[in-house]
Parts: structure tokens; C-alpha cells; sequence
């Protein structure tokens, strides 16, 4: 009789499955053709709405199976590997030969010498010391750091990693603006504290700087940097999605769990340079540490007021370093126009306030400090020769935790854990193995900016200069950047200097 074997089961429940298939389809169609919203479900029913599937799941399957080597943005697959290679200690060699295209427009080639040092003639490069007029001046041996991401914007288990491998890499860990978490201070790094617009963690019930509270963080951190703008979102203070603001996070900020954080546009008490100055100079007198601000240069403007206005002031009030985030930079969250369009990139942000502070003499008393996609070591080198002292990434610390460019540090949906406080996600991210990571990461990119120095018949890092890297215009044609940049800029600006004061 029908269905005594199991044949007969198997052919009813194909039967019943096509039944319930073909039930789905009509559904489908009759949604499709009368729905209004969507031009090509409306015109291919059905099959139409692969369309959208596609174009979702493409955004996770380009990177394994369709883009090139160099082709992804933010960051390209070369990029990130090398980040995970030398965090996972395995150093950077490759085999066979490069898959860089030397002759694309924009390549940066450094300039090797034909008669490079010996072993024994290699130093190491001296350690810079920030705000060396303070009552306590921040000496740093790295040259490589870890910029700014909130407690909030990444996970307990991602700052506490971080902390570890800031440490053990003796490289500085900077809050960013969510205030300081016990996660930041559990392995003891060297803190630099974020002054963010919100003021969270050191703020009054009026929103207002609690002196109290800075001088109490002041005790435990190195430096303050007060934040007037980040690359990604240039003029927009910072936004933690509400699903994202646990109750934890909550009391970190001091503001109410489960709504939206948001920071406002600009500091209430700073509306121009002098007030700048006059707030470095205040948290400086507070805590006797350095303090410094973190800005995206849109023009050439903003460099010479500050300047300006320092000497006008006096040099008492003068920032103790500069961060200059390149339009490039990253973020938690951010409205895609800011980060697509508005700032400069740190290509051109970086000469310009290098070059600004030269001309007004100011350059030896304030470092500069680079951020903005330096995630390899050859890219750290190329600031340091535009005349950064140091450079900062998230980014590429958060390759080094294991990120893997899924772009929804938005959501809380992050699958490797960093940006997300779903526990299930977070499991993924051992502090023990990520934190060493961090650290080899960190070890990797400045051991490597020392032998690209190298290799340029330099002692150390501390000699890099313009006439050291070359940029390429076109196929087979390259130029000096210390033709390139200072000429062209020293001279604008010089133009524009005497054009005010006349
Ligand atoms: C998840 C995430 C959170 C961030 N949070 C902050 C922040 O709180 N404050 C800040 O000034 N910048 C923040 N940034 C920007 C970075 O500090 C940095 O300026 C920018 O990403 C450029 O460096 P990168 O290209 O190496 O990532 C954040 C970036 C990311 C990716």
C-alpha cells in the first residue's frame, strides 16, 4: 500500500514541499505586483527581489571571492593582511614579489640609499617627550599609538584587549570621547584622556568641565586631548546609537540607558581659537599634564589663526601636540556625506599644518600627531617624512583584534565582537590572545618604519625628512615630496601671511 516505505515518505514530502513552494511563489508575485514601493520587484516579480538579496550579501562575498588584492575600500585586502600577519607574529614577508602597482598615480616610493648603514651604526630613535614645559611632561618611546574609540562605540572585551596590548607594546591607548572605563585602566597603558564636546566622565549636572573630576583624572592618565572634530564626521559631534548605550555605558557618560548618546557640534566654551587656548591652557594648570586638541583641517585658515592667535596669547598657552585627523578617518557611526566629502585628507592636511607651524616658528614646541588610514608601517613612514612625530590608527588596531571589515560598527550586530555588546558576538574575542595581538602589532609597524629608515641610510626614524620619499605622477615619472609640499605651500602661505598684514 501507498506510503508502507519509505520511498513513498520521501516522495510526500517532496510533493508537499513543492505544494508549499509554489503557495510561496503566487504569495510572492501577487505582493510583488501590487506592492509600490520598489520599481523592480514591481517589474520582475519575484526574481526581481534577488536583486536585493545580491547586493547585501555582496558587500561580505567581494572580499573573498571577486576583489583584487589592492582594489577595497576603506582598506584593501594587502593592507589587512599585513595587519593580521604581523599580529599574529608572523611577520611581513612575502614571497615572490609585490602586488603594488609602483607606477599608479599618488604611490609613495622612499628613497633608498645606495650605501645603507651597517648593524652596528643603527639606533634607536630617541625617545620624544610631549609638553616638555609641564610639571609633567609625557616621554613616549612608540612612535605608532592607538587613537581614540569610545567604550561604547567598542566592546568591554575590545577596550580590555586593547589595555593589554598597549602595555605590553608600551604604546599609548587614547579613551576617545566615552569617558574612561576601569576596562581602559585594567593592564596599566599609558591613557590619553579625550576631552570629547560631551565632556563625558569629567562633566558637572550642567554638562559643563568638572575641575574636580580633571584633576582626579589627571592623576591617572598622561596627557588630555580635547576634541574639536574627528575625520569621519567633520562639524558633528559624536553619536552612539541608543540599542548601543548599555547601563554600564550608561554610567560611564552619565546619561540615560537605551537613548541615543550624542555629542554636540563643537565644545559650548570654544568658539574660536582663543577659547581653544584658553581651555588647553586651564585643563594644562588643572592637572600639569600636557594637552593637546585633535581637529580635521579643512583649509589653510584654521593653521594660521591658531598660530596667530599663539603668539598673540603667548607661548604659555600653546597646544602641547595637534592630532590631525585626515578626512579618511573612521568612526562608530557617522552620516555617510560627512565621511564621503568634508575635510581634508591628511595628504594634504598634513603639509599644511607641518608647514604652517614651520613658518610661525612654533613647530619644535608643538608635535603633530597622524591619523587617518596609517595602518601599515610604510604609511607611518610617510607621515613621519611629511613631518609627523607620531601617528595613530583604530582602524588598524581593530584588523589587529580581528576585525574583518564588515562595516556595521553602526549596529550592534558586529560579528567578530569589537563593536557590538551582544555577549553572543563578544565570546568570539579572548583578551588573553588578542591583547598579545595588539601588542605584536604595535611591535611590527614601529620595528618596520626603522627599517624602511634603514634602508634609506638613516640611523633611525628621527631622520626621516621629505627628500627621503618620492611620489609618483604618472607611469615612470615620480617626484620628491620635498619638491612636491614645502615649496608649493611655504610659499602660499607666506603669499597669504603678507597679504593679511598688509
Ligand atoms: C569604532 C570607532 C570609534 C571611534 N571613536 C572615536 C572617538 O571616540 N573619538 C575620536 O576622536 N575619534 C574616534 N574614532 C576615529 C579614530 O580615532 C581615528 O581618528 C580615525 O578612525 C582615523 O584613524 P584610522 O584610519 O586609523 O582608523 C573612532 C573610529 C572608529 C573606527
Amino acid at each position: 500500500m501507498f506510503l508502507d516505505n519509505i520511498a513513498d515518505w520521501v516522495i510526500l514530502g517532496f510533493a508537499a514541499l513543492a505544494a508549499f513552494g509554489l503557495i510561496s511563489i503566487v504569495i510572492m508575485y501577487v505582493q510583488d505586483v501590487t506592492q509600490t514601493a520598489h520599481a523592480i520587484r514591481r517589474n520582475y516579480p519575484v526574481i526581481g527581489r534577488m536583486r536585493y538579496r545580491f547586493e547585501r550579501l555582496g558587500e561580505y562575498f567581494r572580499q573573498y571571492f571577486f576583489a583584487a588584492d589592492r582594489e577595497e575600500q576603506p582598506f584593501n585586502r594587502a593592507g589587512r593582511a599585513w595587519v593580521y600577519r604581523t599580529a599574529k607574529g608572523l611577520g611581513g614577508l612575502v614571497g615572490f614579489g609585490s602586488t603594488n602597482d609602483m607606477n599608479s598615480n599618488g604611490s609613495v616610493i622612499f628613497v633608498n640609499a645606495s650605501f645603507p648603514l651597517l648593524e652596528e651604526e643603527k639606533t634607536d630613535r630617541p625617545h620624544m617627550v610631549i609638553g616638555p614645559g609641564c610639571e609633567h611632561p609625557y616621554e613616549n618611546p612608540s612612535i605608532f599609538n592607538i587613537s581614540g574609540m569610545s567604550f561604547g562605540a567598542i566592546s568591554k572585551p575590545a577596550v580590555r584587549s586593547l589595555s593589554k596590548g598597549a602595555a605590553e607594546a608600551k604604546v599609548w591607548l587614547n579613551t576617545g570621547e566615552g569617558g574612561m572605563s576601569p576596562y581602559h585602566e585594567e593592564f596599566g597603558p599609558d591613557i590619553i584622556y579625550q576631552v570629547g564636546t560631551a565632556k563625558y566622565g569629567i562633566r558637572d549636572q550642567d554638562g559643563k568641565l568638572d575641575p574636580n573630576k580633571v584633576r582626579d583624572i589627571g592623576k591617572r592618565v598622561k596627557a588630555f586631548e580635547i576634541k574639536l572634530s574627528q575625520g569621519a564626521k567633520p562639524g558633528r559631534g559624536g553619536v552612539l546609537p541608543g540599542n548601543k548605550v548599555t547601563s554600564e555605558i550608561a554610567a560611564i557618560r552619565g546619561i540615560p540607558q537605551g537613548q541615543v548618546s550624542s555629542s554636540p557640534n563643537r565644545h559650548r566654551e570654544i568658539s574660536d581659537c582663543d577659547e581653544l587656548l584658553s581651555m588647553i591652557h586651564y585643563i594644562r594648570e588643572l592637572t600639569g599634564r600636557p594637552v593637546g586638541f585633535k581637529a580635521v583641517v579643512g583649509s589653510e585658515e584654521f593653521p594660521h589663526e591658531l598660530c596667530e592667535t599663539i603668539h598673540r596669547r603667548g607661548l604659555d598657552y600653546a597646544p602641547d601636540f595637534i592630532t590631525i585627523d585626515g578626512g579618511e578617518g573612521g568612526t562608530g557611526a557617522a552620516p555617510q556625506v560627512l565621511s564621503d566629502n568634508v575635510g581634508l585628507s591628511l595628504k594634504e592636511s598634513l603639509p599644511i599644518m607641518v608647514d604652517t607651524l614651520n613658518m610661525y616658528d612654533l613647530r619644535k614646541q608643538i608635535k603633530i600627531i597622524a591619523s587617518g588610514k596609517l595602518i601599515t608601517s610604510g604609511n607611518v613612514a610617510w607621515a613621519l617624512c611629511m613631518g609627523a612625530d607620531f601617528a595613530v590608527s583604530a582602524r588598524g588596531f581593530m584588523f589587529a583584534l580581528g576585525c574583518i571589515q564588515s562595516l556595521q560598527c553602526h549596529r550592534d550586530t558586529c560579528p567578530t565582537g569589537i563593536t557590538t555588546h551582544n555577549k553572543r558576538f563578544q565570546k568570539g574575542l579572548v583578551v588573553e590572545d588578542k591583547g598579545k595581538r595588539v601588542a605584536n602589532y604595535a611591535h611590527w609597524v614601529n620595528h618596520e618604519i626603522n627599517v624602511i629608515a634603514h634602508s634609506c641610510g638613516l640611523r633611525n626614524a628621527s631622520e626621516f625628512s621629505r627628500k627621503h620619499v618620492r611620489i609618483v605622477q604618472k607611469p615612470g615619472f615620480s617626484v620628491s615630496l620635498e619638491k612636491l609640499y614645502p615649496e608649493y605651500a611655504a610659499s602660499r602661505l607666506a603669499k597669504e601671511s603678507n597679504k593679511r598684514q598688509a
